[in-house]
């Protein structure tokens, strides 16, 4: 084990809350390993993730991965201070299989375990790298979430925005799909774009009309009036198909089709975005989730951001998709405060920040 930290609690992170099977080992801010075994493979000739599948391929990988993770870190079971599990939102199945292997390894080695929410381990991310303080504006772009938090302390989110529809990352994926270049197709369509003109085909960018506080009531007083920072993504995903079943598109490259959507998506992230950290007068703003590994989003987002006098934060690429690191530090200054969570802690499709 690595001597110089050996002070700081070292915590097991586990996180099967969709098709990655991620383990880690965190000692303070440092990781020890990070383990993340995909599934892209399983669910490649689906186009989507397969509830069932990913539970099954958790059950076969989780144990192993764990030993691995282990291993690399050099740590024993016994020397562990505390396990952190997300258990939730996610497939339940596949939150299932993490729950209960680390209740079970809790039980057998007498640790502290703790349940994290998967959207508070994206968010905090970018803090195992840099130290951002609070307050700060966070857009969190993952597959199954598109929102803008104002993170006032830890443990203290306020939702802003979130899509009315599809997730930024679920944009991606079906126009992947759309074009024939499987599953997941965030990365695909970034590594297509970077050869295409991102201005070829002007697809439309939702601007969202205010709805009524009934639709959302999970979002706060003062914006649920507004839904100024919400998302919308359907029609963008609409038009592409209209395009597609036109007679014109044999005459486009797919790389110019994938770099004019992409940009698409990064224009409407970027709008909200800025405009949410100009009105409530926040000069810091962190991306996180499998989104922020986009490279024209990282680029535009930095270069703007910065234009208009704001720090932008983003996690390392292997930080922005699943990882069980995050959970681990999202798990990590919970227990450290004593927080603890008991054996009949469940697993959640759905659970708010
Ligand atoms: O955070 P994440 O790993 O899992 C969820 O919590 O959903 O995000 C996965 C999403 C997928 O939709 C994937 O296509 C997208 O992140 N993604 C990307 C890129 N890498 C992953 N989207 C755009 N560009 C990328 N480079
Ligand atoms: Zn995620």
């Amino acid at each position: 084990m690595t001597t110089s930290h050996k002070n700081l609690p070292s915590i097991l992170g586990i996180e099967t809350s969709c098709d990655d099977t991620a383990v880690a080992v965190l000692q303070g801010r440092q990781i020890l390993a990070n383990v993340v075994s995909s599934q892209d493979e399983v669910h490649n000739p689906y186009g989507g993730v397969v509830p069932e599948l990913a539970s099954r391929h958790h059950l076969q990988n989780v144990l192993p991965i764990i030993d691995q993770a282990l291993k690399t870190a050099e740590i024993r079971l016994e020397q562990l201070d505390g396990i952190a599990v997300t258990n939730g939102p996610g497939l339940v199945g596949s939150l299932l299989v993490g729950v209960s292997v680390a209740k079970a390894l809790a039980v057998a080695a007498n640790l502290p375990f703790i349940g994290v929410n998967h959207l508070e381990g994206h968010l905090l991310a970018v803090q195992l790298e840099n130290k951002v303080a609070f307050p700060f504006l966070c857009l969190l772009v993952s597959g199954g979430h598109t929102s803008l938090y104002l993170a006032c302390d830890r443990g203290k989110y306020q939702l802003l925005g979130a899509t009315r529809d599809d997730a930024a990352g679920e944009a991606f994926d079906k126009a992947a799909k759309m074009l024939g270049l499987g599953y997941p197709g965030g990365r695909v369509i970034d590594n297509l774009a970077r050869d295409g003109n991102p201005t070829a085909i002007r697809f439309p960018r939702a601007h969202l009309k205010p709805v009524l506080s009934k639709a959302y009531p999970e979002q706060s007083r003062k914006v649920e009036k507004t839904g100024r920072y919400d998302f919308s993504f359907s029609g963008l995903k609409t038009a592409l198909r209209q395009f597609l079943q036109g007679q014109g598109h044999s005459a486009y490259r797919t790389e110019d089709i994938a770099a004019s959507y992409q940009e698409a998506i990064v224009d409407m992230l970027i709008e909200r975005t800025l405009q949410a950290a100009q009105d409530l007068h926040l000069d810091q703003v962190v991306v996180s989730g499998g989104v922020s590994a986009n490279s024209r989003l990282r680029q535009r987002v930095s270069e703007e951001g910065e234009r208009g006098g704001l720090h932008v934060y983003m996690p390392s690429i292997r930080l922005c998709t699943d990882n069980a690191a995050m959970i681990a530090f999202a798990g990590a200054w919970r227990l450290a405060r004593g927080q603890r969570s008991s054996l009949d802690l469940g697993a959640f499709a759905t659970l708010r920040l």
